[in-house]
């Protein structure tokens, strides 16, 4: 089957190497996304970390500086794991037990439990079942230790699926690979240019973003807190939005109080995943479950389009992005706009065989990836 790990091994490509020019600046980055989720850096001195799926070892840079009593990388690609070992070599502290493992985790025996485990851009659209591989790497949490993991649901993932549609009908389904990332690279640089802190060149961000197969779903955060909530209890996010206003003396640990308040939380603000230039305040819960089905209508459709290319799927997209556009006029009639032209250019395609992106699309770009972490309770199973 083609799945991101075949086609990364496929065609030589590292995921998760960035080039590491200003430590400092990375390490700033990562201590205030930590601090978000309530890991402060004295908590990984001396911890005893799994790292699964930590690629080519940019994000492991980190933790390791930290100087934990063990850290055990664990990924199933073997040449990630050697460019690893440089990546990390700089900041390694002899104190550190490093332990690398080349296996897939779903094969692996729960045969050691961790005080942190995380597992980032490892699930959503990764895994064949994103719930189940959930529940494993869960598994590996110690009672008291933290668990840290992304999230990425079919709101805040929905304009780079658009992306994907289009760069399948500007090239078709029978190009190369090579010859598809040359037709694209010109078509979205533009776009990516818009974010100001990107630090991705376009051909890797179209190739890894784009063009690399899917597989599974989405993991959203509210599916994630639900498949947790028995043994674990939400820590923090980033972005972080979830609050709780319980006061500890009435907060009795297990009462699923502070679960369903955090999915509340979720599902009233996921639209403002959606756009990463705006903030709006929260809408009403059954509205954004809506927004939600019908932006996973669409992405299911264009998943379906890239290994079946039966346009009935772009037609049932098309009317996903109309029903998308008539929930977020209400809230943002720009964005609504640009959604609604964005169906009219897949008319025009499916007229003429010319797709154009309308005005106003390039700048478009989810909260693509949210963090969450969660403390497994010392009375769990
Ligand atoms: C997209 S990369 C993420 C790299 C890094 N964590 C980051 O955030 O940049 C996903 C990594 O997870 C690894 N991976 C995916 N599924 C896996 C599995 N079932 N078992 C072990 N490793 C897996 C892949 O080999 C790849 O190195």
């Amino acid at each position: 089957m083609n799945t991101p790990v075949s086609f990364y091994q496929h065609h030589g490509i590292l995921p998760g190497v960035h080039k590491v020019d200003d430590l400092r600046s990375h390490f700033s980055q990562r201590e205030a996304l930590f601090r978000q989720l309530g890991i402060v850096p004295r908590l990984l001195r001396d911890a005893r970390i799994l790292d699964i799926g930590p690629g080519g070892g940019y994000y492991a840079l980190y933790n390791l500086a930290q100087r934990p009593r063990a850290y055990v990388v664990l990924d199933r690609n073997a040449r990630a794991i050697e460019h690893l070992k440089q990546t990390i070599a700089p900041v390694l502290h002899p104190e550190t037990v490093l332990t690398f493992r080349c296996a897939d985790l779903l094969e692996m025996a729960v045969d050691d439990t961790f005080d942190l485990v995380i597992c980032e851009a490892v699930i959503a659209w990764q895994q064949e079942q994103p719930e189940t591989f959930l529940e494993r790497v869960s598994a590996f949490v110690a009672p008291g230790g933290v668990l840290l993991i992304t999230c990425m649901d079919s709101a805040s993932w929905l304009f780079e699926m658009l992306r994907r549609l289009a760069g399948r009908l500007i090239t078709g389904h029978a190009l190369a690979l090579d010859a598809r990332l040359a037709l694209l690279e010109p078509v979205f640089a533009p776009h990516l240019h818009t974010l100001a802190a990107g630090n991705r060149l376009p051909a890797q961000w179209v190739m890894t973003n784009l063009l690399v197969p899917l597989v599974g779903g989405p993991l959203s955060m509210g599916t994630a807190i639900a498949t947790l909530a028995d043994d674990f209890v939400p820590l923090g996010s980033a972005p972080h939005f979830l609050t709780d206003w319980s006061w500890y003396k009435r907060y009795a640990a297990g009462s699923g109080e502070y679960w369903r308040e955090a999915r509340t939380q979720y599902h009233r603000n996921l639209h403002n995943l959606l756009d990463q230039r705006r903030l709006h305040p929260p809408n009403p819960e059954e509205a954004n479950l809506e927004l939600l089905a019908a932006c996973d209508w669409a992405c299911r459709h264009i998943q379906a389009y890239e290994t079946d290319p039966d346009v009935a799927h772009v037609r049932e997209a098309r009317e996903a992005v109309a029903r998308i556009a008539d929930l977020v006029r209400v809230y943002d009639p720009e964005v609504g706009a640009v959604l609604c032209a964005f169906g009219r250019a897949l008319d025009d395609h499916a007229k003429a065989g010319a797709f154009l992106f309308p005005d106003g699309f390039a700048p478009l770009f989810g909260r693509t990836q949210q963090h969450l972490s969660f403390v497994r309770r010392v009375d769990a199973g």
